[in-house]
């Protein structure tokens, strides 16, 4: 179990406590998880009567509340607006158990995003330019997207990089580019069928996170969406075991960089992603949601794969 640092910080400053309390299930949290010397000096004083409120508080943030992301990729006319509407309708029965975005192509942001308004369905976009403005034909600054009501931004997803040659530091950069324009960063990595076969699938994921995520991801500006490539739109999915020694191994790196942050950032699996196989990947250690392709087109897919989420 971790706690965020900050957050522990916090409601100490708040509620005046002047000491961690000597109750074990408390101090063990603590130890576990914080080891600021700020919040550690704590730990040898008097209780206090904050006691109570501060367990229930760290309670309330234990659970890393699932995303369930919709990526539309190249596909949606104006006519999906009412594809959309029907994921409006029902999304209040399943936004007790996750979160919703839907991500469609950039020519349909502002019309979702007005249907969205008000709604318990976040819009988000695709692809970003580094950028904010300038001579570059064609491409869309995240300060636009923002500007058209997206709240998240994909950014590095396996097919932008293999069909553009997105690297990483440009993968870094659009990241920085959606935080600019006040968007949340999705940022994709995955290994393929090849690095897989060889074996340099931690490797690979390894390099992807170190280069692809900027200093300053924080659990509210990034979410890390691992997509290994070779399930992509094939209907395959690693098994159980398999996503949970991935996310683990990407929770430790970023628990290792971020600290607290990294420990609270959400980590999304995507490929293959359905109703079918929802419940059984959502339940997997350190899988906090999905990123959908093909099964999110369907407001009753979309849906059916968040009533998955425990
Ligand atoms: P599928 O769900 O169609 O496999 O696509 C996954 C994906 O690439 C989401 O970004």
């Amino acid at each position: 179990m971790q706690i965020p640092q900050k957050r522990v910080t916090k409601l100490i400053d708040h509620h005046k406590v002047a000491a961690f309390p000597p109750q074990p299930r408390l101090k063990r949290l603590l130890e576990a998880a914080v080891k600021s010397p700020e919040v550690w000096n704590w730990r040898d004083s008097s209780a206090s009567a904050c006691t109570n409120l501060i367990l229930l508080d760290i309670d309330m943030t234990d659970a890393i509340r699932p995303l369930i992301a919709g990526n539309w990729k190249m596909n949606g006319l104006k006519a999906q607006v009412a594809e959309f509407d029907a994921m409006l309708n029902g999304a209040a029965d399943v936004t007790g158990r996750a979160d919703l975005l839907v991500c469609p192509p950039a020519t349909l942001i502002a019309a979702f995003a007005d249907r969205a308004r008000g709604k318990k369905v976040t819009v988000g976009a695709q692809d970003c330019h580094p950028k904010a403005s300038g001579a570059h034909t064609g491409d869309v600054a995240a300060e636009m997207l923002v500007d058209a009501g997206a709240a998240a931004i994909i950014v590095g997803h396996s097919e932008r990089r293999a069909d553009h040659g997105e690297g990483d530091a440009l993968v870094r950069q659009k990241a920085e580019a959606a935080w600019r324009a006040g968007a949340t960063a999705i940022v994709c990595i995955g290994e393929t069928q090849g690095q897989r076969d060889d074996g340099q699938t931690l490797d690979v994921l390894r390099g992807q996170l170190d280069g692809s995520l900027p200093d300053g991801s924080s659990a509210a500006n990034l979410i890390v969406a691992y997509e290994p490539v070779w399930a992509i739109g094939t209907g395959l999915t690693p098994t159980s075991q398999d996503v949970e020694q991935i996310h683990g191994f990407i929770r430790e790196l970023l628990t290792s960089r971020f600290r607290a942050d990294g420990a609270r950032m959400r980590i999304l699996y995507g490929g293959s992603v359905k109703p079918s196989n929802a419940a059984e990947l959502m339940a997997v250690k350190n899988v906090n949601g999905a990123l959908v392709g093909g099964a999110s087109l369907k407001a009753a897919d979309f849906l059916a794969i968040a009533k998955g989420c425990p």
